[in-house]
């Protein structure tokens, strides 16, 4: 069994606790998804680390296709693209924005708990790789502070971790507003943009914990 297979059956990306902690994460940022679709999404848009033998790099990168095309023959091309543009990575390396989902996607990585989080990274075999890409990716990184940094290159998987989703929460701070969606057409950018529009200017006033 691979390290994405795992992960998708009991690691971090498991399908019992992730799409719950993206919907939660997607609450906090634009407000209720009571749309279904987009809990199809939450539910489907990580699938594509099924049989994957990594799940970071060019080889991770490519879980969001499978997700896309589920959203695509499901529910239309703008679905599909708004699933296909949840990794920074995948979307950036294309030339393409991120969409809403990969906001919630990050956010959803800062609410897991430790005492949740780790084991399941340890369970799949998927902690170490993200800890020594993470130690990589630091290194002479100047969008991290002194602390994250320290945390990074620490061997506890909790200080590791402690720095990560420091980091990943003022990612998301930053990037909350993202548009990805706005630039395709269709009900994705219709309903979700004048919704979280309204969502996003009433609780950019409030902290989100
Ligand atoms: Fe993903
Ligand atoms: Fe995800």
């Amino acid at each position: 069994m691979t390290v994405g297979t795992r992960s998708v059956l009991f690691g971090v990306h498991n399908i019992f606790v992730h799409p719950i902690t993206v919907g939660i994460a997607w609450w906090k940022l634009y407000g209720p998804p009571f749309d279904p679709r987009l809990w199809i999404a939450f539910l489907v848009h990580d699938l594509g680390y099924l049989g994957k033998s990594s799940v970071e790099g060019p080889i991770g990168e490519t879980h969001v296709e499978l997700g896309a095309r589920i959203m695509q023959a499901l529910f239309g091309a703008s679905w599909g693209e708004f699933c296909r543009r949840h990794s920074r990575y995948y979307a950036r390396s294309r030339g393409l924005r991120i969409s809403r989902l990969c906001v919630a996607d990050k956010l959803a990585f800062v609410l897991t708990p430790a005492w949740l989080y780790l084991p399941m990274a340890r369970a799949s075999g998927e902690l170490t790789e993200y800890m020594e890409r993470s130690k990589e990716r630091q290194a002479g990184n100047e969008y991290f502070t002194p602390a994250e940094s320290v945390h990074l290159e620490s061997n506890d998987p909790r200080e590791w971790l402690n720095g990560l989703q420091s980091y990943t929460f003022r990612w998301v701070l930053k990037n909350r507003g993202a548009d990805g969606d706005s630039i395709i057409s269709g009900i994705v950018s219709s309903d979700i943009r004048s919704r979280d529009e309204r969502s996003i200017s009433e609780r950019s006033r409030q902290p989100l914990q």
